[in-house]
C-alpha cells in the first residue's frame, strides 16, 4: 500500500449523486509518546496523525424498508458484534440526539482499512458516520460538537473530523493542525497479521515526559527523523512480535528515510523519497 504523501485535501465529497457515501480515510502517527497515566484509566500522550488516503473504507446508509436498522458488513472480516462497531455507536449517538430527524438506515461497510494495526480505521469509520449524517440530514452541528461526539466515541476519532496533519495531546483530542508537507515522499504502509490490542499495549507501557517536542517537527529533515523521533510502543510490541523490528530493518535496507510503526501497532510504514524509488 503506497500514498503520495499529501496530507491534506484527502476528504472525498459526503454525497456523492445524492448517494449517501463516504470514504474514511487511514492515519499514521510520525511519532509517538506516551507521557503520563491518568486518574480516568486513559493515557495523556503526544503525536502528530497524518491522514493517508492509500487505503479507504466505503460507508454507505441507504434508508432502510421500515424501522429495522442493519449493518452490512463486507471486505475484511470484522470481529465482534456490529452494535459494537463504532458507525453504529456514532448513528446512535445521533440518533438518540435528532430521532425526528435521522430515519432508520440500512449500513453498508466495506471494510479495507487493516483492524488492530494501529491505522485509525475504526475511528474514522465512526468520525464518518457522524459527518456524513450532519450533511445528509442538515443537522448544522458545529465542529466543536462533532469533536465532542466523536471522543465519545474513541481517543482517535476526533482527528477524522479534521483529517488533516495535527499534532495530537491529551487523550489524542486536543489538536493542533500543522503545516506539515510529505508531497516528496511516497508512504508505503505495510500491515502485519499481529493484531495488537490497544489497551493492553498500553498497559505495557512506562510513561515519561515526551523526548522531542512533536510540534517542530517540520523543522526536522525527514531524513533526521529516524535519530530525533519515535514510538514508545515500538519496543514493547517488537519484543512481543521480533518479526515487526525484521520488517522494520527491511524497510530501511531498501531505502527507506524513515520507518515507524503506527499507533499501538502492528502495521509499520516507511517514507520512501520520490525521486529516488
Ligand atoms: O479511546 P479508545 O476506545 O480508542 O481506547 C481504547 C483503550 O486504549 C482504552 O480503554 C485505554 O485502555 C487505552 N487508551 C489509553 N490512553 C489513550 C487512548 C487509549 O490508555 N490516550
Amino acid at each position: 500500500m503506497t500514498s503520495d504523501g499529501r496530507g491534506t485535501h484527502l476528504r472525498s465529497p459526503v454525497t456523492f449523486a445524492g448517494l449517501m457515501i463516504r470514504f474514511p480515510i487511514a492515519k499514521i502517527n510520525l511519532g509517538l509518546y506516551i507521557t503520563e497515566k491518568r486518574a480516568d484509566g486513559y493515557h495523556n500522550l503526544e503525536t502528530v496523525f497524518m491522514p493517508v488516503a492509500t487505503v479507504q473504507d466505503v460507508l454507505e446508509a441507504v434508508p432502510a424498508q421500515g424501522e429495522t436498522v442493519r449493518m452490512h458488513l463486507g471486505g475484511l472480516p470484522v470481529a465482534g458484534d456490529s452494535k459494537d462497531n463504532l458507525v453504529w455507536k456514532a448513528y446512535e449517538l445521533l440518533r438518540d440526539r435528532f430521532p425526528d430527524v435521522i430515519p432508520a438506515l440500512d449500513w453498508h461497510l466495506h471494510k479495507a482499512i487493516p483492524m488492530g494495526a494501529g491505522l485509525g480505521g475504526g475511528s474514522s469509520d465512526g468520525a464518518e458516520t457522524l459527518l456524513l449524517l450532519n450533511e445528509a440530514y442538515q443537522l448544522h452541528l458545529p465542529e466543536a460538537t462533532l469533536l465532542e461526539l466523536a471522543l465519545q466515541l474513541g481517543s482517535d476519532c476526533p482527528f477524522f473530523i479534521y483529517g488533516k496533519p495535527c499534532f495530537a495531546s491529551g487523550r489524542g483530542e486536543r489538536l493542533e493542525p500543522m503545516n506539515l508537507n510529505l508531497d516528496a515522499y511516497r508512504i508505503e504502509i505495510v500491515p502485519s497479521d499481529i493484531h495488537v490490542s490497544t489497551g493492553k499495549a498500553f498497559g505495557m507501557l512506562h510513561p515519561r515526559p515526551a523526548p522531542f517536542d512533536l510540534r517542530q517537527l517540520s523543522q526536522v529533515p525527514v531524513e533526521d527523523w529516524r535519530f530525533t523521533i519515535g514510538n514508545d510502543f515500538e519496543a514493547p510490541v517488537c519484543t512481543m512480535h521480533p518479526e515487526l523490528a525484521r520488517t522494520k530493518q527491511q524497510l530501511y535496507d531498501r531505502g527507506a528515510v524513515y520507518a515507524q510503526m503506527s499507533g499501538s501497532g502492528s502495521a509499520l510504514f516507511a517514507l520512501f523519497r520520490k525521486d529516488i524509488s
